[in-house]
């Protein structure tokens, strides 16, 4: 029996599966924070998904960061984000209809998007309501049609939303949302591997 995403994940943290998550999204999230941190000053950061918080606390770390939050929707995920990390903000929520009270410079998000039912939706209300003017969406992801390493995972892991897409159509919700400058490329390809997708934007 299949469950939903956020269900799945919550018992990954609480198995320890989160660290070796984290592990293997290393490359390619350190590929994507070059690219969106590069000249960025004072800027704020949500990382939307954020697991056990590591990219977060990463980001906060940074020299010109002046504001660093997670959301996620697995509780356990945030309880493990809030005890590893005590001041930091972390808020446990649904993609889906959330938004922050104050708006940020920089979204990212690294193997989440395609959990959501429709990810359309949510990448048109990043622009609308999370993103400063400027302000850049980055996405990740190891799931999409051109990676036929990767179809399996629904039945591998048991989860139960998992949206299959081609790299057009992903780019063509960035674009549908009213970003510009889209750009797509992949890290980490190799063998039977396509890489991860990383598709950034700007608002
Ligand atoms: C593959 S994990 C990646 C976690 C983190 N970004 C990382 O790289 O370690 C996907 C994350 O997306 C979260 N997620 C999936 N669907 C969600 C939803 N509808 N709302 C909030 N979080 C969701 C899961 O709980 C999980 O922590």
């Amino acid at each position: 029996m299949k469950k939903i995403p956020t269900a799945v994940f919550s018992e990954w943290a609480a198995t320890g599966r989160d660290e070796p998550m984290a592990k293997g999204h290393e490359k390619a999230v350190n590929n994507m924070l070059e690219y969106v941190l590069k000249d960025k000053k004072n800027f704020r950061f949500i990382d939307a998904g954020c697991g056990n918080g590591w990219v977060v606390r990463l980001v906060k770390a940074h020299n010109n960061c002046a504001y660093a939050a997670g959301v996620d929707g697995a509780q356990k995920m945030i309880e493990k984000a809030q005890a590893i990390d005590p001041t930091g903000t972390y808020s446990h929520a649904d993609l889906s209809d959330w938004m922050p009270t104050d708006k940020v410079d920089i979204v990212h998000s690294m193997e989440v998007v395609y959990y959501l039912s429709d990810p359309k939706a949510f990448i048109a209300n990043v622009h609308k309501n999370w993103l400063n003017e400027g302000g850049c969406l980055i996405v990740g992801l190891d799931f999409y049609k051109e990676n036929p390493a990767s179809h399996s995972w629904p039945e591998d892991c048991g989860v139960s939303i998992m949206q299959l897409l081609p790299e057009e159509a992903w780019v063509g919700f960035f674009v549908d949302a009213g970003f510009t400058n889209v750009h797509s490329w992949r890290v980490g390809a190799k063998d039977q591997w396509a890489g991860t997708l990383v598709i950034a934007a700007v608002k």
